[in-house]
């Protein structure tokens, strides 16, 4: 299914760790779609050597490391990225998210601080520097398309999400932030699409992924949105089709959002409350 609907666009696409990533999906598509465009991950991410098949893939495009916290390796990746590309972004994927309180099962309640601002800087403040560097280097052209991956826990209470509902509320409202600014300024966009759960690395990482992928499964109408359908969509983000749209959180979830009770989960009470 590809139309070259990014023919002769160029951007940075953040976050591919392997195969089940959503950014590699991105990327994949993104690349038969026409775009040519710089990858990059955390240097430490880099060492598991996954990117450089799918660098490779995508018309040997060119690895940058960037530790998304550190705002001299976010200036390097924009100013080398403006020249390996031989000039400005169309868009650009953030898919970068990184509990240590999740990882390590600490609960809401008992958050290492240390952790919880390490949460906040690379899983939304990221986002802003990502813009801000961007902004002060003019690295975007009329009309580019910026988005950043979400979770609809910043809106509601899922308790294994934990402080991560946090981070992706301010990363939502980072997005309405800055892109009032970029809009007003450079007639660029910029929006959160707020994805359903996805076997990933990150995905998995959440506590009772496997109960809760299920749960929203049947709950949505049209089921749970894949890792490939997010791709789909974050191409029709960056394409031209979308121009007039700014500063959404754009719900990507199979009607999960908007449902709150389904025939599914009714047959599962049912069966309980027969017992
Ligand atoms: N998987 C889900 O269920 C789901 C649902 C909704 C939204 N999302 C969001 O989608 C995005 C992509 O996650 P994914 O599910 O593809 O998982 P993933 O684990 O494949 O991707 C997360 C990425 O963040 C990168 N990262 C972590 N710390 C970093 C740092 N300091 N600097 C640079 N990069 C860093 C990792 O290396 C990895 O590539 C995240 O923002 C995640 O919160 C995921």
């Amino acid at each position: 299914m590809s139309n070259g609907i990014l023919k002769g666009k160029k951007g940075i696409i953040f976050g591919a760790l392997n195969e089940n990533s959503i950014a590699w999906k991105v990327a994949l598509k993104a690349h038969a779609e026409g775009a040519e465009f710089v990858l990059t991950n955390a240097p430490v991410a880099m060492r598991m050597g996954e990117i450089n098949e799918l660098a490779k893939i995508c018309g040997n495009a060119q690895i940058i490391p960037c530790d998304v916290s550190k705002d001299e390796d976010m200036k390097n990746l924009i100013g080398k990225s403006l020249e390996i590309l031989g000039g400005k972004f169309d868009f650009i994927l953030h898919s970068v998210g990184m509990s240590m309180n999740i990882r390590k099962s600490r609960d809401y309640t008992d958050v290492d601080y240390k952790w919880m601002h390490e949460t906040l800087d690379i899983s939304a403040i990221s986002f802003h520097r990502l813009m801000q560097t961007c902004w002060k280097q003019d690295a975007l052209n009329e009309w580019g398309s910026i988005i950043a991956l979400t979770y609809i826990g910043a809106q509601r209470i899922f308790p294994h999400y934990s402080e991560m509902g946090d981070a992706k509320s301010l990363l939502e409202s980072f997005a309405r932030g800055f892109g009032y600014r970029y809009g007003k300024e450079k007639k660029v966009r910029v929006n959160t699409i707020s994805q359903s759960p996805t076997k990933t690395t990150a995905g998995s990482g959440v506590g009772a992924f496997e109960d809760f992928f299920a749960y929203a499964s049947a709950l949505s109408p049209l089921g749970n949105a894949d890792a490939d359908n997010c791709a789909d969509y974050c191409i029709a983000m960056f394409s031209d089709y979308t121009r007039m749209v700014t500063m959404q959180n754009l719900f990507h979830d199979g009607g999960f959002s908007q449902t709150g009770f389904s025939h599914d989960i009714f047959k599962v009470m049912d069966e309980k409350v027969g017992e």
